[in-house]
């Protein structure tokens, strides 16, 4: 079984794909709804509250917990593989996020790969990354594209209060706001070039993708994350098949936590994904401010 993280709906957008994608795969969901949005909380605030999370779906019996919020990613995966982990008496145990694919699949180069090959050195393309303040501010998306691609041009942009609009249900006028505003920021920093491609860097952000694509320039491609996530768990698997451990259950499971309100959650996730199971709530500790 796999654990998928995220602190509300938004970590949805990549199960579902995954879901879709391994048929046979049991996986466990936990959205921290009593805690979202992080996109604004202090660093160490998002730290505690992903290996809280991490360590509830491990709890559960995930040995790998893929991490599908990029603000926890951006921020926690690192802190947690590295100086968590190791002592954690989670041995066999893995935690994963989701920066590295996209910054694969917008720079076609591996991750392992930290300097610029040909061809991609001479690739000078205009990268918009939209995400949260923390997203944004750790300057990982920048930061890892032009280690691989020194000539392309990152342009970040933060979104701060989309990703909880979204998990407020705001009007789609709200919305349309929110995500014309980012994009228009966005074209001011370019000076009018068009971005050749976008990287909607917060899982949330799917949920409106298509307000994405009115506002962004026709020819902007956008990078779906995903289905670059998903392709990249494939890879992964392939690889580390222990982490899936040696019982699968048929027909697979698909069981769905959240620090929130079970029903609501629920009925908010069947929005946007009828086959959605329902929520069960966790709890695992008073709401964390
Ligand atoms: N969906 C998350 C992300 O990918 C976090 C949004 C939030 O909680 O602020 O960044």
């Amino acid at each position: 079984m796999i654990g998928v993280f995220d602190s509300g709906l938004g970590g949805l957008t990549v199960l579902r794909k995954l879901a879709e994608r391994f048929p046979d795969i049991s996986f466990c969901y936990l959205g921290d709804h009593a805690n979202v949005p992080y996109g604004n909380r202090p660093s160490d605030a998002i730290v505690e509250l992903t290996r809280r999370g991490v360590e509830a779906l491990f709890e559960r019996g995930a040995r790998l917990v893929l991490l599908g919020c990029n603000t926890a990613t951006a921020v926690a995966a690192r802190r947690l593989q590295q100086n968590w982990l190791p002592g954690s008496g989670w041995a066999g145990h893995n935690v994963v996020g989701i920066v590295a694919p996209t910054v694969e699949a917008a720079t076609q180069t591996p991750w392992a790969v930290t300097t610029p090959q040909y061809p991609q050195k001479f690739n000078s393309d205009l990268i918009a990354v939209f995400g949260t303040t923390r997203t944004i501010t750790s300057g990982v998306y920048r930061e890892e594209i032009r280690k691989r691609c020194p000539r392309v041009e990152v342009i970040q942009q933060i979104c701060a209060h989309l990703a909880g609009a979204i998990e407020d249900e705001a009007s789609r006028e709200e919305l349309d706001g929110l995500v014309r505003e980012g994009v228009g920021a966005v074209m001011e920093q370019t000076l009018g070039a068009l971005p050749h491609r976008a990287i909607l860097g917060c899982t949330h952000f799917p949920l409106v993708e298509d307000l994405f694509r009115a506002h962004l320039p026709s020819s902007t491609r956008i990078l779906s994350q995903p289905e670059i996530v998903a392709d990249s768990l494939e890879d992964y698997l392939a690889r580390h098949p222990h982490y899936l451990g040696g019982f699968h259950p048929q027909p697979r499971n698909l069981t769905m936590l959240t620090t929130g309100d079970a029903v609501e959650t629920s009925a908010r996730a069947g929005i946007f994904w009828p086959e959605a199971p329902p929520f069960e709530r966790v709890v695992f500790g008073t709401r964390f401010l």
